[in-house]
Order: C-alpha cells, then sequence, then structure tokens
C-alpha cells in the first residue's frame, strides 16, 4: 500500500525492515514511534520529534496482546487506524507498520524477554505480565524496524526505563529518547484510554494532575518529607472521589525504590482507578519547574 503523498503503510515484518534498511541506506536517520494506535497529541509528540531529529520516520500501531492481562481492556482498547493514518500522513511520517498480531507472534512462539529489575515494583507489581509483554514487543519492534533512534514518553515513566535498562542489558544497537508528557489544557495527561471516561469521570480524574502540581508546588516551598507530601496528594485525591488509589509513590528516578525525603529530581507516580479505567500519571520534583 503505497500512499500517494509519502505514507507507506506496510502489514509485513520483511516490508517493514526492508524500508528502513533502504532508508539507512540513502543516508537518512531513522526515528521510530512505537505506539498502539488510538493516536492522541501526546503521540504526535513524539512523531513530531521524530521528524525534526530524523530524515525518515516510522511509527508503528500495534495494540500488543502479551502485555494486557486476562481481565484488562484488550478488547475493549480503541482501534481507529484510519484516522490515524490521516493523522500521520499530515505530519508527513514515511512509514507505518500495522501488523496483524500473528505476525509479531507467529504460531508457536514461546520466546519473551524476562524484564529487567526496574520492572518489578509499581506497575510491574500491580500487573504481573506486563513489563514481560512490553519488553518483549519492543524488542521485536526494534528487530523490524531496526531504527537509530526511537521514541517514548515520560507519560509512561517506568516503561521508558525498563526500555532503557533493556537496551543497555541485551546491546540492542538503538538510541532511546524520552519526551515529556502531553496534557490537556487543564492538566488531564493525554491517553488513548481517557475516551473511556465519562464527563463525570474526566472531571474527578483531574485531581491526579492536581495532586501532583500540589507535590511540585510543596516541594519547591520547601516540604521534603515523602509521607507528608503522599498524605495531601492522597487528601486531595480522596476529595474528588478517587478513593480508589493503585499506588502513589516517591521515588528515585533510576531505581524507583521510595524514598523518604524528596529530593530534586525525585519522581511522584499514581496510578488511580476512575470508575473502571484505570489512570496513571507522574511528575518529576523540581526546586525551578
Ligand atoms: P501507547 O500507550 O500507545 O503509547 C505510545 C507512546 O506514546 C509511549 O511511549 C507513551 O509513553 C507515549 N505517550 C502516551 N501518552 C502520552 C502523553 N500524554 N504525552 C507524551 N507521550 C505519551 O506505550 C505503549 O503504547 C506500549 O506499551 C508500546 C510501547 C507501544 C508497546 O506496546
Amino acid at each position: 500500500m503505497n500512499a500517494p503523498n509519502g505514507l507507506q503503510v506496510v502489514r509485513s515484518c520483511v516490508e517493514a525492515h526492508t524500508a528502513v534498511r533502504s532508508a539507512q541506506r540513502q543516508g537518512l536517520r531513522v526515528g521510530l514511534v512505537p505506539t498502539m494506535g488510538a493516536l492522541h497529541e501526546g503521540h504526535l509528540s513524539l512523531v513530531r520529534r521524530s521528524r525534526s531529529d530524523c530524515g525518515f520516520t516510522a511509527v508503528s500501531i500495534f495494540v500488543n496482546p502479551t502485555q494486557f492481562a486476562p481481565h484488562e481492556d484488550l478488547a475493549a482498547y480503541p482501534r481507529t487506524l484510519e484516522q490515524d493514518l490521516a493523522k500521520l500522513r499530515r505530519l508527513g511520517v514515511d512509514l507505518v507498520f500495522a501488523p496483524a498480531s500473528g505476525e509479531m507472534y507467529p504460531p508457536g512462539s514461546t520466546t519473551f524477554v524476562d524484564p529487567p529489575q526496574v520492572a518489578a515494583t509499581l506497575e510491574g507489581e500491580r500487573r504481573p505480565e506486563h513489563f514481560r509483554g512490553v519488553a518483549t514487543i519492543v524488542l521485536k519492534l526494534f528487530q523490524v524496524l531496526p531504527a537509530d533512534i526511537a521514541y517514548f514518553g515520560h507519560k509512561d515513566y517506568q516503561q521508558t526505563l525498563v526500555i532503557r535498562h533493556m537496551v543497555q542489558d541485551l546491546l540492542a544497537p538503538i538510541e532511546i529518547e524520552v519526551c515529556p508528557t502531553v496534557r490537556e489544557a487543564d492538566g488531564l495527561a493525554l491517553s488513548s484510554r481517557n475516551v473511556y471516561l465519562s464527563a463525570a469521570e474526566r472531571q474527578r480524574a483531574l485531581a491526579i494532575s492536581r495532586s501532583l502540581r500540589h507535590a511540585q508546588q510543596s516541594f519547591i516551598a520547601g516540604m521534603r518529607s515523602a509521607a507528608e507530601l503522599k498524605h495531601q496528594m492522597r487528601s486531595i485525591l480522596e476529595a474528588a472521589g478517587l478513593p480508589e488509589i493503585d499506588y502513589l509513590a516517591v521515588v528515585d528516578a533510576h531505581t524507583l525504590q521510595e524514598v523518604a525525603q524528596a529530593q530534586e529530581g525525585v519522581v511522584v507516580l499514581i496510578a488511580a482507578r476512575v470508575g473502571a479505567t484505570r489512570l496513571i500519571d507522574n511528575t518529576v520534583l523540581r526546586q525551578q519547574p
């Protein structure tokens, strides 16, 4: 499938690999943006970044079954391929790789990546198989689309650490770039799962980013006790009707271990349920934001 304005959409690994290699043979730096589709401005910010850094941008769209637990939203996950392609075409993307499930997991495949230590806490603790699935598919995507650099969002902070460690440990010849979280004007972090929220739930979900902003302001005002920061954030979340907090953690940015005292660069992460929807968000505490 070759679109007239240059966006090539491919479904097979062989075609995808060939397209990337041929761009590199032409001397182009290749950027890769892995996604599960249902593209929003968060995804598109990664695409724009790749477009400005690289001569050739590839985007993968694949709802990866192995990173969803059986009770999670794999079947309901939004799939909007035609709209996604229109958005990517407008941005001047060169290649979209949108494989079928059997292309990424050939029948009988049983090999998985055992994710690094940083996968053990937070999301990994609540979603035990999640990062195994993420690490496996991302490594497969790096093989199929052997880009020079791949772009990921800070929104999924733990995921960026898992990928960085995997790349380092398994000697994957690719550079990793992490880009800032894109938010709605009212602070809500963009997420493909936001479409699940009713208007009332969306309103309640705002408490997540509000509590992170509050932590940031308290930190600037001199508060250092992680317990006190978490206590205040919990009050904000509960007052907004978000009692289902999966985790609320103040952690070292590299190890993800909880700290007792906040200092410049520590990360505050939240996962909370808003109705049936599970949302995550985070911020890095800075003296000068
Ligand atoms: P997905 O949730 O589609 O996200 C694709 C990329 O977009 C990830 O790097 C994610 O961190 C980034 N992203 C999502 N929301 C963002 C926001 N509001 N601002 C900036 N970036 C944002 O993450 C995945 O897919 C999958 O786990 C994947 C890596 C593709 C493996 O299947």
